[in-house]
């Protein structure tokens, strides 16, 4: 079942996101990664700058949740995580599908350019990378990021 997540859910988004994040450590540049990967602290301030964040749930335990949100004139696909132990199960696929159904706008992802799993999924629902001068464009129009980041992104976009 796919439900929007609530304030109860917090804590469970928390550590779903720090457990799964844990696939970047050592493939992210250094200077990118700490543990834990997202504080309480920024995944609040995340939440109160409008991402709205739907889990998938099965036995009234959440195993992945996705975060959407509206910016200017396109949605943002934000925090993609599934629990380490239930990925390659359809999860996150069946959570950019119905997130996917929620707008009209165009769609944009942003992810590590090290995180080639995370590219293939997206590459497979559709996405496509773009330029780097694009990305550049669309990370510093649409995110708030810092530069660095910037830098270490990928935008993929609907094809
Ligand atoms: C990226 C991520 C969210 C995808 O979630 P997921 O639930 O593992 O995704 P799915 O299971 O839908 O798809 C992943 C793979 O499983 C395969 N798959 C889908 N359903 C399947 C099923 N029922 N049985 C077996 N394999 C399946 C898919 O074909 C896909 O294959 P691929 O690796 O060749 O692309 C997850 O891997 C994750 O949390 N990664 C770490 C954090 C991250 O990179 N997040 C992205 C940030 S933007």
């Amino acid at each position: 079942m796919i439900r929007q997540c609530n304030d109860d859910d917090f804590e469970t988004i928390y550590e779903i996101i720090n457990d799964a994040a844990l696939a970047y450590k050592g493939i992210i540049p250094g200077d990118r990664w700490k543990e834990p990967y997202m504080s309480g602290e920024e995944l609040r301030h995340e939440i109160s700058e409008g991402v709205v964040f739907w889990g998938y749930e099965e036995n009234e335990k959440i195993t992945g949740i996705m975060g959407i949100q509206d910016v200017q004139d396109v949605t943002l696909i934000r925090h993609a995580y599934v629990r380490t132990a239930e990925r390659n199960k359809g999860i996150g696929s069946k959570l950019l599908s119905h997130l996917r159904r929620m707008t009209d706008r165009p769609i944009l992802i942003g992810t590590w350019a090290d995180a080639v799993w995370a590219i293939r999924f997206y590459e497979k629902h559709g996405f496509r990378p773009v330029s780097r001068v694009e990305t550049n464009r669309l990370l510093r129009k649409y995110w708030r990021i810092p530069e660095r980041q910037v830098e270490t992104s990928v935008v993929l976009v609907e094809h």
